[in-house]
């Protein structure tokens, strides 16, 4: 393992456009993964070199269940299945999901022939069971109309609050991803006072200013997702959230999309907004958002994806499955799941 890996890319800016690709991998589907893995550098590099002001980056995440399916040797501490999280009013689901595509660039057209590549060359190995098609809305705002990100860590900070260190040195340089993907009820939020749907927030609309302590809600969105230790330390993690929609379907999203060094910290938060904090005091963005996915993936070092883990071999498959999690894929397929 050389020392100091580089993480894929992700503390790259945000982008005008992303595809979020969600794929399950067939029984005998993983030793194509696997020789894909060491290949997504030359496709990024074959769609992006003639395009180098679009920006174009995309991140391989790779689930719980398929890295036991893949590999033999140590696995990422912290990976396990989506916890689905539910509450007395809140459900968040756990969803299939073996491998993961975040692709982003300033427009839509290389993520989607970047997207289409990698799938190809997956062949019959993969089942794309969730494709999304983020785009960047007014003033970096979400389909509610909040600037969405603000907040986010920079610099050093956000390299500490994504990337694994010391803690899992076979991992270092990885890190670790949430996503979900959320349904508005515009109607109903539209029809709140501007007020009203501030307090939901926890931030101003227009100015994007965050409201004082006096007038922040205990269950406003903002100070819900704040997580201060005792000592002072805050837990952060690097979302890059985006819109999506579609007009006839009458759908509008947000896919949130969360990187973390530990996944306990953006599940921490999650039993904060659908739980409560105290148990019942739920996240009012809930009222008009449901969560429809749930995944969590394992991002490799560059240095990881360009020399995987050891094969699992057939001895070692021969074994018992580890055991799955109570939450572990709990729902049926997702597709037509609106
Ligand atoms: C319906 C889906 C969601 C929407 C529309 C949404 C929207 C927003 C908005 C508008 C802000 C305020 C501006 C900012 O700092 O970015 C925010 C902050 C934040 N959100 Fe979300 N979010 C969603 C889901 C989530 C989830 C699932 C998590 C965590 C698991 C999360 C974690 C955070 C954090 C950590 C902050 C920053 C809080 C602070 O330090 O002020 N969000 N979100």
């Amino acid at each position: 393992m050389p020392v100091d890996p580089q993480p894929q890319a992700v503390l790259s800016p945000l982008t005008e456009s992303a595809v979020f690709l969600t794929l399950t991998v067939a029984d005998g589907g993983e030793q194509t993964v696997r020789d894909l893995l060491p290949e997504v550098a030359g496709i990024v590099r074959s769609v992006g070199f003639r395009l180098p002001d679009e920006g174009l980056t995309c991140i391989v995440g790779i689930g719980s269940d398929l890295w036991d399916r893949t590999f033999d040797g140590p696995r990422p501490a912290g990976l396990h299945p989506f916890r689905e999280v539910v509450g007395g009013r809140h459900h968040a689901p756990s969803t299939p999901g073996d491998l993961f595509l975040h692709v982003r660039a300033l427009r839509l057209y290389p993520c989607f022939e970047l997207a289409r590549l990698v799938r190809d060359r997956l062949g019959a190995a993969v089942d794309v069971i969730d494709e999304v098609h983020g785009f960047r809305y007014f003033d970096r705002r979400d389909l509610l109309g909040f600037v969405d990100g603000t907040e986010n860590p920079t610099g050093d900070d956000a390299a500490a609050a994504v990337l694994i260190g010391a803690e899992d040195p076979d991992f270092a340089g990885g890190s670790y991803v949430m996503t979900q993907k959320y349904l508005h009820d515009l109607g109903a939020w539209q029809a709140q006072s501007v007020e009203a749907r501030e307090h939901a927030v926890g931030r101003r609309m227009l100015d994007d200013v965050e409201l004082d302590e006096q007038t922040q809600p205990s269950d406003s969105h903002v100070a819900l997702t704040q997580i201060v230790e005792e000592d002072g330390t805050e837990r952060e993690i690097l979302r890059d959230n985006m819109p999506f929609g579609s007009i006839a379907r009458g759908e509008y999203g947000t896919y949130f999309i969360g990187y973390a060094a530990d996944p306990d910290v953006p599940e921490r938060m999650l039993t904060r907004m659908f739980v409560g904090e105290p148990v019942g005091n739920t996240d009012r963005l809930l009222e008009v958002s449901t969560a429809v996915t749930g995944n969590l993936f394992f991002v490799p070092s560059t240095a990881m994806l360009d020399d995987p883990p050891p094969a699992r071999t057939a001895a070692a498959a021969a074994e018992p499955a580890p055991a799955r999690s109570a939450g572990d894929l709990g729902i049926g397929a997702l597709r037509g799941a609106r």
